[in-house]
């Protein structure tokens, strides 16, 4: 059995193929960084207009490599269904793909199946470790979401924090494009915190006297900035203050991570979204987990970011379990979130 996935919810248009019994046979990813650079964040008009382009030539891509006759649909025994993300994300975005891929099930007269995205971040981690089982305690951290999740099964999902304000991958990017790092910048700015030197600037860790477990970053953002607007500006205090600044926003999570393992039964931590690649924070993370005596889950850095394997793979999950409809649908949910039902 073989599922085609496509991921077009925010700037990177990705296309895989998920096989029951090979795993990953295909998965490409193009980005738009150079389409919103100029603009230091996602334009999404912009978004929308990129992704349809580069999701005709991925599509194009998959049907030559795999021999997909257009014609003969389903009997041509390529293809069992086609996966895409329903949402969260920008609604110009979605669009695209949904509309790209019911275009595609439609022609080949197979199923469609809404994917959500957040879920397909949460079990990224399957595609190359299915030994790991439930329950989870999540830390989902990327561009648009910071959240604890207490993840009991598969498809049993809670939120136990939020982030009040900003999220993490936001300001990530935001203090990055401060440094003059340019967008998006949350690797570089992981990369240039290597060089800075440790206790040249102390900067503060929010909400983390407040015994809840929600998460507010609009305030370390501010002062951040205005450290930067009175240093020197010199490489090494740019680095300095990377430093302190990945040190104080990994502190944060890691304390919240620590205080939901206190206020539940969970012991394993899956961090996973585009932040989730980061060094510091898996390092940590790891060492929390041990002293707790549980298990540290994370996917491999190709599949932090989007990316369509994680879709792929949760359709495929969704297709053995007949969560899909047979007729071709064109649904978004540009606020969808990790419990809702789709
Ligand atoms: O999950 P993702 O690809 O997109 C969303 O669904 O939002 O996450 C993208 C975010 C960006 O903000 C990017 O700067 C951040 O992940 N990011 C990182 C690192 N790699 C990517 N932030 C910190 N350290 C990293 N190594
Ligand atoms: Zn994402």
């Amino acid at each position: 059995m073989k599922i085609l996935g496509i991921e077009t919810s925010c700037d990177d248009t990705s296309v895989a193929i998920y096989d029951e019994k090979l795993g990953l046979v295909f998965h490409s990813t193009l980005n738009q960084n150079k389409v919103h650079a100029p603009f230091h964040g996602i334009v999404p008009e912009l978004a929308a207009r990129s992704h349809l382009e580069k999701l005709i030539l991925l599509v194009k891509k998959v049907v030559l490599k795999f021999s997909i006759d257009m014609k003969l649909g389903v009997h041509s025994g390529v293809l069992n269904a086609i996966a895409y993300t329903t949402g969260p994300g920008l609604v110009g975005s979605l669009l695209v793909g949904a509309t790209i891929a019911c275009s595609l099930s439609f022609s080949l007269g197979i199923p469609c199946i809404l994917v959500n995205h957040l879920e397909g971040h949460l079990l990224s981690f399957m595609l190359n470790n299915t030994k790991d089982t439930f329950p989870f305690l999540v830390l989902l951290v990327s561009g648009a979401h910071t959240q604890l999740i207490d993840a009991q099964r598969l498809g049993k999902y809670s939120i136990l924090g939020d982030t009040l304000d900003d999220s993490v991958g936001n300001i990530f990017d935001y203090i990055a494009r401060l440094l003059g790092l340019g967008y998006p910048g949350g690797k570089k700015l992981s990369n240039l915190a290597k060089h800075g030197w440790s206790g040249k600037y102390f900067f503060p860790r929010p909400m983390t006297k407040y015994p809840n477990l929600n998460f507010s970053f609009s305030g370390l953002k501010t002062h951040v900035k205005n450290v930067i607007l009175s240093s020197s500006g010199s490489c090494q205090e740019k680095a300095n203050i990377a430093k302190a600044f990945e040190e104080a926003v990994v502190d944060t999570l890691v304390i919240k991570c620590e205080l939901a393992l206190r206020k539940t039964n969970l012991r394993n931590i899956l961090v996973c979204g585009g932040v989730s690649s980061n060094s510091l924070l898996r390092k940590k993370l790891k060492f929390l987990t041990r002293s707790y005596n549980g298990r540290f889950i994370v996917s491999k850095k190709k599949f932090c970011t989007d990316n369509a394997a994680m879709i792929a793979y949760v359709g495929f999950l969704r297709y053995k379990l007949g969560l899909y409809f047979e007729d071709t649908l064109i649904s978004v949910h540009p606020n969808l979130l990790i419990n809702d039902m789709i």
